[in-house]
């Protein structure tokens, strides 16, 4: 029984990470500062949620039990749960600056089993998370492209679900559903077999898996680029859209009450996952106790300020009911006739996707890696291009699976299991950082989360709350993830774990 909550000294870990020195075969390169850690974490932040998912959060899904003007309300509370995470999240990231993030630190802490359990549900997070932006990415892609006169066929810009459930609802007449509808009437047969596949959603996914293979730095470039571009898009919404707001769309601003704002504040988490995945880069920081609370806190600052603007704005233009469309921050200033300013959004979209999905690409490899160092996953894992310095293997494996899902699943779907699996291993992290703080008290860190245990203790109450708020099979789907992972485990890890040699 103990075995199983072995835990990899901190002592181990911060040894791990030095004996790998330069050239050695595990180690990844330091490349990376304070600014570039706030870009890679706005990077991670601002893009599907703010111009996506906000539509459903506002207006709610089928049945219509939207947070209205009060998803503003939303985002405060969801960036308040965040708040408490990112601080507990910044001691732990400091004090183990060792790539895998809250698997790592919890092997430290929680021991190897509960250590497994994040491994397998940070693949939610990251690889899952990333099937959404990718398939929004082709959403807003496919619109831009419109815009400029450019028709893309709508049976490569959708997964054959949505199409199937499309054609049997009023797909005919609901805006909402009008691409879905058109890649199920004019989609090519070959031998009898349906053709409709995502295919632009695969085909970024495989740019960016590319570009990541290369090397961390040139991406990081790459990145603080589309940063700049995507905050001053939104600082343009904001500008533009505040002249077009009648503050009388604001009344009454919780049309369905706070169960509205609830439920949207489940939705919108997702507008806000990223601010951890800085600390997945931490063993390629220069000074990472130092630089990795400035990243994490500093991005999950800028990001929550932009939101809050950003949602008054949205639901002072356009009455919320009208706001459940894939793309709303695009599509309402088209229905003000200003078609420019539409496209500039729609332009911004697709770059901030494309950041976020290179983060989150970035960071899942990163976590296989670590594991796979630990002796969780095979060796083969874990292995450093000799030229680019990448986990090149798990960043291509994470890649096809990424680009493949992304092609085939529905959008709303994978919002859910995101959220779900990422609020759960938030809640792990806050209860590590108050669990070492008993068993490892003198250790000095760098970065010490305030008020231990109240911080920690409100995170976990915020992110169960938001759990609550998710639908019933999300949660089953979550529990079939999980259990999985387990035999998993049971089946490899348990055997193979580098802490089980002596
Ligand atoms: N926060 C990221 C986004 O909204 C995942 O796209």
């Amino acid at each position: 029984m103990s075995t199983l909550f072995r835990t990899k000294s901190l002592d181990l870990l911060q040894r791990d990470a030095d004996l790998r020195g330069e050239g050695g075969a595990g180690h990844l390169k330091r490349a990376l500062g304070p600014i570039d850690l706030i870009s890679l974490g706005i990077g991670a932040i601002i893009g599907t949620g703010i111009f996506a998912v906000i539509g459903t959060a506002a207006a709610g899904g089928a049945d219509h039990v939207g947070a209205g003007p009060g998803v503003a309300l939303s985002f405060i509370i969801t960036a308040v749960a965040c708040g408490f995470c990112a601080l507990c999240y910044a001691e732990f990231a400091a004090l183990v600056p060792i790539s895998g993030s809250a698997y790592t630190y919890s092997y430290a802490t929680l021991g190897e089993l509960i250590a497994w359990i994040i491994g397998w549900d940070l693949i939610i997070e990251y690889a899952v998370g990333n099937v959404a932006v990718a398939i929004a990415w082709a959403a807003y892609f496919h619109q831009l492209f419109e815009g400029l006169g450019v028709h893309i066929p709508a049976w490569l810009s959708v997964d054959y679900r949505s199409a199937h459930q499309a054609a049997n609802a009023d797909g005919a007449v609901d805006p909402i559903l009008a691409l879905q509808y058109e890649a199920w009437i004019d989609h090519p047969t070959v031998a009898g077999i349906p053709i409709i596949f995502n295919f632009l959603a695969f085909a970024i996914v495989g740019a960016v898996t590319w570009l990541l293979v290369i090397g961390i730095k040139e991406s990081a470039r790459a990145n603080n680029v589309m940063v700049v571009l995507k905050v001053l898009i939104l600082l343009f919404f904001i500008g533009v859209g505040a002249m077009y707001v009648k503050p009388e769309h604001w009344r009454p601003f919780m049309p369905n009450g706070f169960a509205g704002v609830w439920t949207g504040a489940s939705l919108i988490f997702f507008a806000f996952i990223g601010f951890d995945a800085i600390s997945t880069a931490a063993e390629e920081c220069r000074n990472p106790g130092r630089d990795l609370p400035i990243g994490i806190i500093g991005s999950l600052i800028i990001c929550t300020v932009i939101y809050g603007a950003t949602a008054m704005v949205l639901t002072g233009v356009e009455p919320w009911q009208n706001l459940g469309v894939a793309d709303p921050l695009a599509s309402v200033f088209a229905k003000l006739g200003l078609n420019w300013a539409a496209g500039i959004v729609a332009l911004g979209a697709v770059l901030s996707m494309t950041a976020v999905l290179l983060v989150f690409q970035l960071g899942q490899p990163r976590i296989f890696f670590a594991m796979s160092r630990d002796g969780l996953l095979p060796k083969y894992f874990a292995k450093v291009h000799p030229r680019y310095q990448t986990p090149h293997v798990t960043t291509i494996w994470t890649g096809v699976v990424v680009a493949l899902l992304s092609g085939i699943a529905n959008i709303n779907e994978i919002v859910e299991l995101t959220n779900i699996g990422t609020l759960f291993a938030f809640v792990l992290v806050c209860a590590g950082v108050i669990i070492l703080r008993y068993t490892d008290p003198d250790r000095p860190r760098v970065f010490r989360t305030p008020f231990v245990p109240v911080v920690p203790l409100l995170g976990m109450a915020m992110c169960f709350y938001l759990m609550l708020g998710l639908p019933r099979v999300t949660w089953i789907r979550f529990g079939a993830w999980l259990l999985a992972g387990l035999i998993l485990y049971f089946c490899y890890g348990y055997w193979h774990s580098r802490l089980r040699k002596p």
